[in-house]
């Protein structure tokens, strides 16, 4: 019997959810992505060989696995493309199985623009964005004026839909933002060809997954982003503009609630986040440093330097409540080995009790101070530990006690970058 299992981010992003789903995949014939775009960047290390991918599913590794980039996806061709090529010349074959929906928003050279703009515009207040579009790509599908993948095929729609949009973009590129207006040939043009090259890839993505599950094959649905980053539930404004939290995955592939099996929250075993926006246990100190120099904590879209900080018990239970996460995976253990004690942030001091989940509503004028509990460290290394009782015993109490605390089983460990560098409790298609 099919089962569809849905990987989700239970922080701000970068949980190292590629991992797990490369990992995962081993049990899975159809991968899905559901929503977010190219601001997205999973991370695989294979056999030693890094792969950053940020557009296609992390399934692409496993041969013979069919890849969907479902509806609810915004696509930049250019990206695509480029990605396409870069997994070719590691003789990965993509284009006999990856499939993308024909209903799935375009990514214009305008919302590139018009995201750099604003957040110039925005300057000290800035979101912190990827910079690739997604916030206007989606204004354009909420608007009800998008090109669609299914555009491309049908010329005289996508010119009049084109003209119109850049009517309206020009106009507030040039008089709102003063910069440059953009060319309607060019953009055309780039349009019909990327539609051209795509075109055997395109498909129904929602009858191809109903097709896999009544043919009895397993579904993994992979999150981009993470929970705290959700356009609804995140910390508004410093979010991203998908719904990344479970909901999502049903709006963007047209599963419905009964498709569902397991949902993995996959946490690190510490905080980071990447852009502005509130994060309560943020270390701006030599702690901080350390975990970003141990973790490498690099944005692998865009570069930057992510905030790092201890484990938030409360924004993790948040966020499992608002999935449904029934089986969690800690990642990046391996980073906290040689800390002499790690902390875990159980409450908020100043935070409304009755509301355990006030920050991310009031942020902008009250500062969320964590309540901490201090566990001892462990001197010896998990890094690339594969079974629960090898682990140092303090490691082991750190992850009891946070079991404990968001009361969901930490069924997968990660101590490593590799597919091998885990321990696997309860594997979710068991
Ligand atoms: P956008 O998605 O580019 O509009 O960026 C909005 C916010 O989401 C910014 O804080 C980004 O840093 C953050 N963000 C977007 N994608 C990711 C991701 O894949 N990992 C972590 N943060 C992300």
């Amino acid at each position: 019997m099919s089962k569809t299992v849905v990987i989700l981010g239970a922080q701000w992003g970068d949980e190292g959810k590629g991992k797990i789903v490369d990992l995962l995949t081993e049990n899975a014939e159809v991968v899905v992505r559901f929503q977010g775009g190219n601001n997205a960047g999973h991370t695989l290390v294979v056999e030693g060989e890094k792969t950053i991918l940020h557009l296609i599913p992390s399934g692409i590794l496993r041969k013979d696995v069919v890849c969907l980039i479902g509806n609810g996806v915004v696509v930049s061709l250019e990206a695509l493309q480029e990605e396409i090529s870069l997994l070719n010349a590691k003789s990965i074959s993509v284009e006999e199985r990856l499939k993308v929906s024909f209903s799935c928003p375009l990514i214009l050279p305008y919302h590139i623009e018009v995201d750099i703009a604003r957040e110039e515009r925005l300057g000290k207040k800035k979101i912190g964005t990827t910079g690739k579009g997604i916030g206007p790509a989606y204004e354009d599908k909420i608007g009800r004026r998008a090109i669609r993948i299914a555009d491309l095929y049908q010329p005289p729609v996508l010119s009049e839909k084109l003209r119109s949009n850049l009517d309206y973009y020009n106009f507030l590129l040039v008089n709102y933002f003063k910069k440059s207006a953009l060319d309607f040939p060019q953009i055309y043009e780039q349009l019909l060809e990327g539609g051209d090259r795509l075109k055997s890839m395109v498909g129904d993505t929602e009858q191809i997954l109903f097709d896999a599950i009544g043919e009895g094959k397993n579904i993994l649905l992979e999150g981009a982003q993470g929970s705290l980053l959700d356009i609804d539930h995140g910390t508004y404004p410093f979010v991203t503009s998908s719904n990344t939290t479970i909901g999502g995955c049903l709006s963007g592939t047209g599963l419905n609630a009964q498709n569902i099996g397991t949902v993995v929250g996959i946490s690190k075993a510490y905080c980071t986040r990447v852009g502005e926006g509130p994060f309560p246990t943020e270390l701006q100190d030599e702690t901080g440093q350390r975990l970003a120099a141990a973790g490498h904590e690099f944005g692998s879209t865009t570069g930057r330097p992510r905030r790092c900080g201890w484990l938030d018990i409360v924004a993790l239970r948040r966020a499992c409540r608002l999935n449904g996460v029934t089986s969690l995976c800690l990642t990046k253990l391996d980073v906290l080995d040689g800390f002499e004690e790690v902390k875990i942030c159980v409450d908020y001091k100043n935070n409304n009790s009755n509301n355990r989940l006030a920050f991310g509503q009031k942020h902008d004028t009250v500062a969320t101070v964590p309540v901490y509990e201090t566990l001892s460290g462990w001197t010896e290394k998990t890094s690339g530990v594969e079974e629960w009782e090898l682990l140092p015993s303090n490691a082991r109490l750190y992850l009891e006690r946070i079991k404990e605390l968001v009361e969901i089983p930490i069924d997968i460990v990660s101590t490593g970058a590799e597919r091998s560098e885990t321990i696997v409790r309860v594997n979710p298609y068991s």
